[in-house]
């Protein structure tokens, strides 16, 4: 296939991308792209489609409409939309881990690594039993593949479990153990889908390094879906947020965290607030959204907050106050930089509550907490 050299700084473009389900979007008209070298995170509250477009990336789903371009370093282009499910990681070089962690438990790390390049021995084996015994390329082939394994598993720092069922290994590991057999397929763009999920600080520290060496000492790129906002915002150099199925916000981590479109889907301030902090900053393309309501036919009616448990566990609010106080656990985003004082977070969400905005809208009543609530859709 044709090199596109002026694209070719992005390893993946997505365009006009949409997912439906019978009646239900789940995606709906989603571009972004992903530059080539580049941790790109996407994130948004549960239901929002983000493994949904994972999956028309990778193969699972073939999407409803729209075009997924991949641009390899070699300059060739694949559309993974029209590719065949099994070509998308054998030619175009696509890896991915999933939501729900899919290792074989009962094998070692090392049987887990090798079924991974199971492809390229069956290959060199010229796909005859006897080849597994005879032919020189096998036994050659074989070697590589033990060495490849054994240097993902010091890179996952797991090579003193080498030999122990996969398991048997802490929940971190098992993660790491995942990226590991991702790796061993040589792809050119790894999706993981919250590598994060359920980690503890130490293994989410562990993770990081490990994504990080990947970035800068392979020539693989990085599409993330995660929830834990101290990962995307220490490693991310890209961020896109997703709801509903759309996208709301698309830049770096800082000016993604202090997008008042995100911090609304995120910590559920009621769709006026953030009218009025539109309205401020001039955004007419997403008030008119906001004006419409989210998709009706998406799923979820309410987006939950992911930045931590649930909001009313973190979210301290005084409606009658002019500010909305952001607890320190409300946002782990906030508490990547504890330079900044936890307010910052928060404060654009803040800014409805301004004088300006009380003279035109009447008080509520101080037991309507309205940042404690997922953000529903208007009805
Ligand atoms: N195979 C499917 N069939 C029907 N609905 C689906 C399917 N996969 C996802 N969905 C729906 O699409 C929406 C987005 O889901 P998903 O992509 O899993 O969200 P996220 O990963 O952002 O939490 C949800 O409303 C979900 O119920
Ligand atoms: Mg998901």
């Amino acid at each position: 296939m044709d090199a596109t050299s002026s694209t070719n700084n992005f390893i993946l473009q997505v365009e006009h991308l949409s997912m439906k389900f019978g009646g239900l979007v789940a995606i709906g008209d989603l571009s972004f792209q992903a530059r080539r070298g580049e941790i790109t995170a996407l994130i948004g509250p549960n239901g929002a489609g983000k493994t949904t477009v994972f999956n028309c990336i990778t193969g699972f789903y073939k999407p409803t409409e729209g075009m997924i371009t991949l641009n390899k370093r070699d300059g060739s282009t694949y559309l993974l939309e029209r590719l065949p499910n099994h070509e998308i990681p054998a030619r175009a070089k696509v890896a991915r881990t999933f939501q729900n962690i899919r290792l074989f438990s009962g094998m070692t790390l090392l049987e887990n690594l090798l079924v991974a390049q199971h492809n390229k021995l069956m290959k060199a084996s010229g796909y005859t039993f006897l080849g597994l015994f005879g032919f020189p390329s096998y036994r050659q082939a074989s070697a590589e593949s033990i060495e490849l394994a054994r240097h993902w598993l010091e890179k996952a720092d797991l090579i003193e479990r080498a030999d122990d069922p996969a398991g048997d290994l802490p929940y971190g590991a098992q993660r790491r153990l995942e990226i590991a057999r991702a790796m061993c397929t040589g792809p050119e763009l790894l999706c993981l889908d919250e590598p994060a999920a359920g980690l503890n600080p130490k293994e989410s520290a562990s993770l990081n390094e490990l994504l990080n060496d990947i970035k800068d000492n392979t020539g693989t790129s990085i599409l993330l879906i995660e929830h834990d906002m101290s990962v995307v915002m220490q490693i991310s150099d890209h961020v896109v947020v997703l709801e509903y199925g759309r996208k709301i916000s698309d830049g770096n981590p800082q000016s993604v965290r202090t997008d008042p479109r995100v911090i609304a889907a995120y910590l559920g301030v009621d769709d006026e607030e953030v009218e009025t902090v539109l309205t401020e900053v001039g955004d007419e393309d997403v008030i008119e959204q906001l004006d419409t309501g989210p998709d009706a036919a998406h799923g979820p009616g309410n987006s939950a907050s992911m930045m931590a448990g649930p909001v009313s566990d973190t979210v301290e609010h005084a409606d009658e106050g002019e500010r909305v106080t952001v607890s320190k656990a409300a946002s782990k985003a906030a508490l990547v930089d504890a330079s900044k004082p936890v307010s910052q977070a928060g404060k654009p969400a803040a800014k409805p509550r301004s004088p300006a905005k009380k003279s035109t809208s009447p008080a509520k009543p101080a037991a309507k907490s309205s940042t404690a609530k997922p953000r529903g859709g208007r009805k």
